[in-house]
């Protein structure tokens, strides 16, 4: 009988195809781009592994649960894709940046709007009690080295005990952000706890790929920065403390860490009013100076 406007598919590569046929006509250059590249590379590799009707379910069941423990406070897909590297190569991809610009990385599932604006040297771990505390000040500059006054750093971290405020008990509440200015010559001063290394979610179906895999859950100690300023692109980064042996032992559970964001934190055993740059810091603490260098839009 005629009549028929798709021809049979007796094969799979027939079907790879047929479906690549009709993704042709997609309007937009750049979804089209992007659909025939995604359907090329999933059916060759459901081919390549030979992948059985079992296991394409255990895969439904996998990527369902991980939309399930979505959430206001959690985010599983953004843990996933860090887990399995993609967030790195689209961050290193995105992100050529010259010689000297403040380098990037992942911006990870923790960071949540509505930081408090702290003033320079005002602490933003005032709910952290067991923490060793630490000054992070430096300027934002620009390639030239001019600084930038009025840029806006977004800061975040875990506390002390290798949480972040959406893993505890009343996770409304925002603790351990802070978002600080730089005054007229570029200059921030952060007050914050050291931070410590932890392990990334392992209660979900990230955790169990992890263990199914062998792989460990651990970050090395890192504050979190989103550096802003008019006229610049910003930048998305971490410093890390060059002292925790976690930069070695196992690597980084989601690729983060590159060189130049790995920085020494300076040990005080006793109030020191230079080294805090004038924030009220007693007893022993850790400080750190570190200069980020904006890109100019364009
Ligand atoms: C973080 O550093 O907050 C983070 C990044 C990726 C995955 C989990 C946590
Ligand atoms: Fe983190």
């Amino acid at each position: 009988m005629s009549g028929a406007t798709t021809p049979a598919q007796t094969t799979e590569d027939d079907i790879t195809s047929e479906v690549l046929q009709r993704i042709q006509g997609t309007p937009d250059p750049r979804t089209r781009e992007i659909m025939l590249s995604l359907v090329t590379h999933l059916h060759a590799f459901v081919k390549d592994v030979r992948l059985t009707e079992a296991e394409w379910f255990e895969g439904i069941t996998f990527l369902t649960d991980t939309g399930q423990k979505c959430n206001s406070v959690r985010q599983e897909f953004i843990l996933l894709s860090d887990t399995l590297g993609v967030s790195m190569v689209v961050d290193l991809i995105g992100h050529r940046r010259p010689a000297g610009v403040t380098e990037s990385t992942v911006f990870g599932p923790f960071h949540r709007d509505g930081a408090p604006e702290l003033a320079n040297g005002e602490s933003m771990a005032t709910t952290d009690f067991n923490g060793t505390r630490a000054v992070i000040s430096g300027r934002v500059l620009n390639p030239s080295g001019t600084p930038i006054a009025n840029a806006l750093l977004d800061v975040w971290q875990a506390n002390s005990d290798g949480l972040y405020d959406a893993q505890l008990p009343n996770h409304d509440t925002l603790r351990m952000r802070g978002k600080y200015r730089t005054d007229k010559d570029g200059r921030f001063v952060v007050v914050t706890s050291r931070p410590v290394a932890y392990e990334i979610p392992k209660d979900g179906p990230v955790g169990r790929m992890l263990a199914a895999t062998n792989r460990q859950a651990w970050r090395p100690a890192h504050v979190h920065f989103v550096v802003a300023a008019d006229g610049y692109e910003p930048v998305t980064t971490h410093l890390f403390d060059a002292a925790d042996p976690r930069l070695k032992a196992g690597g980084d559970a989601v690729f983060g860490v590159k060189e130049s964001l790995v920085v020494p934190f300076r040990e005080h055993v006793a109030a020191d009013t230079a080294a805090a740059k004038g924030a009220k810091v007693n007893g022993p603490f850790v400080s750190v100076e570190y200069d980020f260098v904006l890109k100019p839009v364009g």
